[in-house]
C-alpha cells in the first residue's frame, strides 16, 4: 500500500519540515471556546454547521503524515473543533523503516494502539517499581498504555508501519522525556539527581527535537534497509 516511491517522495518534505510543528496548534481558538461554552449539542452542531466542520482528513496533515520518517497525527480539540468536549482524541501513527516514537507519555489520557500496517514493538513502563511491558503488533494487534505510563516504539521493518492510537481526552497532551535534558533543568542539578554526567547545552544541542513525533531507529535498522538517516534511499 505504501511503496518505496511514495515514501522517497514524502523524504523531501519531512526534510524541508521537519522541524515545523513540535505541538498541535490550535486552528480555531474561538470555535473550541463556543463548542465549550455552548449549552446544548443542538447549539454545538449549529456552530459547526457546515458537513466539512466534521470530516477530518489524517493524510492531509502535513508535515506530520510522512513516512520519513513517520509522524503523529492527531485528530483531537485542537486540530478539529468538532473533537472538543467528546473526551477522546484519535490519532495516526506512521512509522518509516525503522523508525520509532522516542520514549514520552499523555498526562492526560490512556492510550489504546492498534496495528494496521507493518510489525513494531512497543515498550511501556508505568512507574517505578513497575515491570517492563513488550509488545510486537502486527495488523490487528493492539495494546494499552495506561495513563501518564511512559512508553516507546519501535518499526522493526523495511516496510512502512502504521498504527491508530486513541486517547480518552480531546487534549492527552505528549510530554517527550528526552526533553529532561533539553527544558531548561539546570543540567547540574539534572547530574545531581542522576548520579552522573549525562546533561550539558552539548547534549541539550543534540537533543531530537519533537519535531512531528517520530524520529529515525537503529543505525544498523537503517543500515539493513538501506536507508541513511537523513532519508536519502541507499537502493531500492
Ligand atoms: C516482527 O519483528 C520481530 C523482530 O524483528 C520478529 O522477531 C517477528 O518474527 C516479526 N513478526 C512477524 C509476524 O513478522
Ligand atoms: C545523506 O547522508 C549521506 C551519507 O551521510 C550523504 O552522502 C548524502 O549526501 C546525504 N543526503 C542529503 C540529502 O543530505
Amino acid at each position: 500500500m505504501y511503496g518505496h516511491l511514495a515514501l522517497a517522495s514524502s523524504v523531501l518534505l519531512a526534510v524541508l519540515t521537519q522541524h515545523a510543528n513540535a505541538v498541535d496548534k490550535t486552528r480555531d481558538p474561538s470555535l473550541d471556546t463556543n463548542l465549550a461554552t455552548a449549552a446544548t449539542q443542538l447549539d454545538r452542531l449549529a456552530l459547526l454547521g457546515n458537513d466539512d466542520a466534521w470530516l477530518f482528513d489524517f493524510t492531509a496533515q502535513e508535515p506530520n503524515y510522512n513516512f520519513a520518517p513517520g509522524g503523529v497525527v492527531n485528530m483531537n480539540a485542537a486540530t478539529f473543533p468538532a473533537a472538543k468536549g467528546n473526551g477522546m482524541t484519535m490519532a495516526m501513527l506512521n512509522l518509516g523503516p525503522c523508525s520509532m516514537l522516542p520514549p514520552h507519555y499523555h498526562p492526560r489520557a490512556s492510550n489504546y494502539v492498534v496495528a494496521i500496517h507493518g510489525n513494531t514493538t512497543t515498550y511501556m513502563y508505568e512507574e517505578n517499581g513497575a515491570r517492563l511491558v513488550t509488545e510486537t503488533l502486527t495488523p490487528g494487534m493492539a495494546t494499552i498504555f495506561p495513563q501518564a505510563s511512559m512508553h516507546m516504539m519501535v518499526n522493526n521493518g523495511c516496510e512502512n508501519a502504521q498504527l491508530v492510537s486513541a486517547l480518552n481526552s480531546d487534549d492527552a497532551g505528549t510530554q517527550n522525556i528526552g526533553n529532561v535534558f533539553s527544558n531548561g533543568f539546570p543540567a547540574e542539578l539534572v547530574n545531581a539527581a542522576f548520579g552522573q554526567d549525562l546533561a550539558s547545552s552539548d547534549v541539550a544541542s543534540k537533543m531530537t527535537p519533537v519535531g512531528t513525533g517520530s524520529n529515525w531507529g537503529l543505525s544498523e535498522c537503517l543500515k539493513q534497509c538501506g536507508i541513511q538517516a537523513n532519508g536519502t534511499y541507499i537502493r531500492f
